[in-house]
Order: structure tokens, then sequence, then C-alpha cells
């Protein structure tokens, strides 16, 4: 067993949550999606949170939860959501008590997994898409890298777990 929870960072339709749940059953860990936390407490999905009470109300129940989750929880692998790691409280926590992971995915394979999806607040305007995913790659891949771990998203889940697993082992045995 993991004494530290492993937390996934990345952006949205990076895969987070898809890879999680398959790492959590292979490690046997639990998995919990921090966005589903929130939906959960706030009786309400993401994207009637931001539009009903704006960004930063939902960057404050984020905080909140995040924080929350990351003290009361053991041997979890825990998604975040894309905007998470930004909050510099949370990046603190995360890299002083975790094992952060990121998931880092290429601008075309994010493209197609945003261009349908209706539930992404920051990505509603898909007249704009291209550009609102490169200003958040450019804005934010900078933050990622400061995860513990860089995985590249471009590969079968199956691939991807086998390469944490390793990349795990090598920390856990420093
Ligand atoms: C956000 C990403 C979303 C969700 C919210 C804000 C972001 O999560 O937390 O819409 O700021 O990148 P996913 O990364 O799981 O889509």
């Amino acid at each position: 067993m993991l004494k530290k929870n492993i937390v996934l960072i990345g952006i949205m339709g990076s895969g987070k949550s898809t890879l999680g749940k398959i790492l959590a059953k292979n490690l046997r860990m639990n998995f919990l999606d921090t966005d589903l936390l929130i939906e959960k407490e706030c009786k309400l999905k993401i994207k009637d949170i931001f539009q009903k009470y704006g960004e930063k109300y939902f960057r404050k129940k984020e905080e909140k939860i995040v924080n929350k989750i990351l003290s009361k929880e053991n041997n979890s692998i825990i998604a975040l959501g894309g905007g998470t790691f930004l909050n510099k409280n949370l990046q603190k926590k995360i890299l002083r008590e975790t094992i952060s992971i990121w998931l880092k995915a290429s601008f075309k394979i994010i493209y197609n997994r945003c261009k349908n999806s209706n539930h992404r607040p920051l990505l509603q305007n898909k007249n704009n898409l291209n550009t609102s995913l490169k200003k958040l790659i450019n804005d934010r891949y900078p933050i990622y890298r400061k995860a513990n771990i860089i995985i590249i998203a471009n590969k079968t889940p199956k691939i991807l777990c086998d390469n944490i697993k390793k990349k795990i082992n090598k920390i856990n045995n420093l």
C-alpha cells in the first residue's frame, strides 16, 4: 500500500478520470474525482455552478473540497479538475503530500475530445475552441510541469498504467 495519495493533474480532456479509474483498479486503490464531489456538495453540475454563481465561487468550493480530500484520504487516486493545480495553496499541498502525475496530452487529442463535449464551462464557445485551448495550454503547461511524474497521454490506458507503476516504484524506492 502507498503511504501517499496519487493525484492526477492535466488539462480538460487529457483523460484523468478514465485513467484514474483503471489505475485505481490496477493498484487496488480508491478512486475519487473531485469535480464529482463538488457537484455532489452543490447539488449542481459544474456547468450550472459556473452559470449560477460564477467561476470565483466554483474555485472557492474547489479549494475547500480538495483540501478536505487531501487531508482525510489515503491510498487513493484523486483526479483533479484542470484548474485545481493552478491554486497556489493546493499546489503546495499537492507537491508536499502526494505523488502528483501530469497527464500531458497533445493539442490534437484534447481538441478532438473537447469539440463535442458540452459540459465544460470554459470551453462552451466552439467557434474559438482552437484559440481557447491553445491559450490554456500556453498558460498551464509550465505550471503542470511541476508535477512529480510526467506521462505522455498518447498511449492506451494499459500502457499508461504500466508506465505509471514503474515511475511510482522508482519514487517509492528512493
Ligand atoms: C476546469 C476543468 C474542469 C472543471 C471546471 C474547470 C478548468 O475539470 O473543474 O470546468 O479550469 O480547467 P476537467 O479537467 O475534469 O474537465
